[in-house]
C-alpha cells in the first residue's frame, strides 16, 4: 500500500470505528450470553495538549474487555514456562521501568517508564518496534517467556477465568480454533490495550499547568534553565510527553561499541550511530539509573554530565555541539540543583500507588 491508501484506509477506518462506537453505545442487551454480545467500546480520554494518538494502533481497538484481559496477563505468569511475568521485569514501584537488565547479547539496558506510550511513535531504545502490538509479541521468544505452545492452550483453557475474558474480550470461544501465533497475536493485543491507558499526567508539573500547584523559586530557576538557551533542554524533551519521539545522539558516547551505536542497530545508517530515541523526563525519581545503559546513577550525574560531559562525535546533535569547542553549559552549583529540583517535579506519586 502506498502511504496516501494507508492515510485513506485509516481514515475510513476510523469512520466506521466511530459508527461502531456511537452504536454500541445504545446496545440494551449488552450480555455475553446473547449471540448479540459485543465488547463495549473504551474511549480514552487523553489529556489536552498531547500529541496525535499512535495511528499504528488502529487495528487494535480498545475495549473494557480488552483492556481489563490486558491487565491480569499483564501481571499473570501463566504466559511464560519460566515463572515470569511482564511485571517480574517491569515494577510498578519503579513506574515499570527497568533499573538494568543484562540482555543475552551483552547488552546492559535500561530500561524507560510505561508511561503515556500510547503517545510514542517509536518502542525501545533503538526504535526497534514501531507499534505495542508487536512489541508485546517479542514477550513469547525464549528470553522473555520462554513460552511453551501446548502448555499455554492448556492452561489457558481450562483456567475459567481466561476463557471467559478472552470471549468476552475477543469473542473466541474455543482458543483451539487459533493457531500459536494467531493465540499470541490476541494476548499482545489485550496487553497492548491495557499499555495504551496507562497516562501519567499529575505531576507538580501537570498541577502547576492547572493552577493547583506552586513552585518553588530553586524549581522555577530550574523551570527556566530547561526552557530557555541557558540548559536547552526542551527542543528534545517537549512536553507533554517530554520527549519530542525522535532520535538523537546527545554525546554520552564518543565511541560506539555494542549498544552504544543506537539507533544505527536497527538502520545500518551511519548518520544514525549513537542515536537514541529521546526517553521521556516523567517519573524520573523512580528509574534510575539513567540513559540507555544506566551509566549515570543520580539525577545529579546526569545534569553535570549536560553541564561539562558532552562528548564530540560526527553525529553529535547540534544542540548538544551548540557550545563548542568547551561543551559546557557553564553552570553554578545553584543552578544545577535547580535543574535537578525542576526535573523532580515531574514525577506523577499517584501513578506507581
Ligand atoms: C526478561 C525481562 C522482560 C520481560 C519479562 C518483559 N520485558 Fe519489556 N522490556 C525489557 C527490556 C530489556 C526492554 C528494553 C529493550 C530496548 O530498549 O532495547 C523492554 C521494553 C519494553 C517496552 C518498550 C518501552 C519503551 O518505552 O519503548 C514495552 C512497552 C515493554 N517492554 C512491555 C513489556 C510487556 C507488555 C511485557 C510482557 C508481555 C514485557 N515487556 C516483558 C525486558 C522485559
Ligand atoms: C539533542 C537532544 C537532547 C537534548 C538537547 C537534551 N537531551 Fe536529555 N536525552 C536525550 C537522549 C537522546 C537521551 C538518551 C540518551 C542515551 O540513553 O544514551 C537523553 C537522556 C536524558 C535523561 C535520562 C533519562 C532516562 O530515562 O534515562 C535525562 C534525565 C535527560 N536527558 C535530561 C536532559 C536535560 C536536563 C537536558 C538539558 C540540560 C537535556 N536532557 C537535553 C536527548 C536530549
Amino acid at each position: 500500500m502506498t502511504y496516501f491508501m494507508q492515510s485513506k484506509f485509516l481514515k475510513i477506518s476510523l469512520f466506521f470505528l466511530v459508527g461502531l462506537v456511537l452504536s454500541c453505545t445504545k446496545n440494551p442487551s449488552n450480555d455475553p450470553e446473547t449471540n448479540n454480545y459485543k465488547p463495549t467500546p473504551y474511549t480514552l480520554q487523553i489529556p489536552a495538549g498531547f500529541p496525535e494518538y499512535n495511528v499504528l494502533s488502529i487495528a487494535n481497538p480498545l475495549t473494557v474487555e480488552g483492556i481489563a484481559l490486558g491487565k491480569s496477563f499483564y501481571f499473570d505468569p501463566i504466559l511464560s514456562t519460566n515463572g515470569r511475568s511482564c511485571n517480574s521485569c517491569h515494577f510498578k514501584e519503579n513506574s515499570y521501568s527497568i533499573p538494568i537488565y543484562n540482555a543475552k547479547n551483552g547488552f546492559k539496558i535500561s530500561v524507560p517508564p510505561h508511561v503515556n506510550l500510547a503517545f510514542k511513535k517509536n518502542y525501545n531504545w533503538t526504535g526497534s518496534e514501531l507499534s505495542l502490538d508487536t512489541l508485546c509479541m517479542g514477550d513469547f521468544a525464549p528470553e522473555f517467556f520462554n513460552s511453551d505452545s501446548a502448555t499455554l492452550f492448556a492452561a489457558l483453557s481450562k483456567h475459567p477465568f481466561y476463557k471467559d475474558a478472552i470471549y468476552k474480550a475477543f469473542l473466541i470461544n474455543d482458543i483451539y480454533t487459533l493457531n500459536f501465533k494467531q493465540l499470541q497475536k490476541k494476548i499482545a493485543y489485550s496487553i497492548s490495550q491495557y499499555l495504551r491507558t496507562k497516562i501519567s499526567i499529575n505531576s507538580k508539573y501537570d498541577q502547576l499547568q492547572l493552577g493547583t500547584a506552586r513552585y518553588t523559586d530553586e524549581e522555577w530557576e530550574g523551570y527556566n534553565i530547561f526552557f530557555t538557551e541557558k540548559g536547552d533542554c526542551f527542543h528534545c524533551h517537549q512536553p507533554p510527553l517530554f520527549s519530542d519521539n525522535d532520535f538523537h545522539n546527545n554525546g554520552v558516547s564518543a565511541t560506539f561499541e555494542g549498544f552504544d551505536a543506537g539507533r544505527w542497530l536497527v538502520t545500518k545508517n551511519n548518520s544514525d550511530i549513537g542515536k537514541f530515541a529521546t526517553p521521556t523526563l516523567r517519573n524520573l525519581s523512580f528509574t534510575a539509573p539513567y540513559m540507555h545503559d544506566g551509566r549515570f546513577k543520580t539525577l545529579e550525574e546526569v545534569v553535570e554530565f549536560y553541564n561539562s560531559g558532552i562528548n564530540y562525535s560526527p553525529t553529535i546533535d547540534p544542540i548538544s555541539s551548540k557550545k563548542a569547542p568547551s561543551y559546557q553549559l557553564n553552570l553554578s552549583t545553584q543552578q544545577k540543583s535547580s535543574l535537578v529540583a525542576f526535573l523532580k517535579t515531574l514525577t506523577d506519586d499517584s501513578y506507581v500507588k
